[in-house]
């Protein structure tokens, strides 16, 4: 069994949450922690379609390549199957709330709130952006990877 199984999410999983998986599967296998991670979306505007290129080149930058990954949306069985669910941003957040079966198991929360200065704070959508933003988007998502990789590891 893994220690964790984590997952993160955001509206259309081709942008943040495909970095933020990559990011932490990157921290954790530095790390030796044991964990599993995926990503989806909260909409399903991009199932079944490879993350936008632009995420694509900035995973790239750092050495991970991520043009394997497929879009999917946020199912019911998620909240059994993960031990904990991170949002990117509060209106995902929201939708991940109102969507939480009754006795569902994981921990649901901020991604942000991982990092003590950045408590509350979103992982800017860079989707209507240029490439600039998302190398903040890997910056940010970094960020809190490597800070959920301490808290996670035993
Ligand atoms: P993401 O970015 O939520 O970071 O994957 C977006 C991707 C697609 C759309 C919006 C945000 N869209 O409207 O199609």
């Amino acid at each position: 069994m893994p220690q964790a199984k984590v997952l993160f999410v955001c509206l259309g999983n081709i942008c943040r949450s495909p970095l933020a998986e990559a990011a932490f599967r990157h921290a954790a296998s530095e790390a030796g922690l044991d964990a599993e991670a995926d990503s989806c979306g909260t909409a399903a505007y991009h199932v079944g379609e490879p993350p936008d290129p632009r995420s694509i080149a900035e995973a790239k930058k750092h050495g991970i390549d991520i043009s394997g990954y497929r879009g999917r949306q946020l199912h019911a069985r998620d909240f059994h199957e993960f031990t904990h669910i991170y949002a990117l941003d509060e209106q995902n957040l929201a939708d991940i709330d109102a969507r939480a079966p009754a006795g569902h198991t994981a921990r649901i929360g901020l991604l942000m709130d991982a990092v003590d200065v950045r408590k509350g704070e979103p992982v800017a959508d860079p989707y209507y952006g240029d490439e600039e933003g998302f190398s903040t988007t890997w910056r940010d998502v970094s960020e809190a990877a490597k800070a959920l990789v301490a808290t996670l590891k035993p």
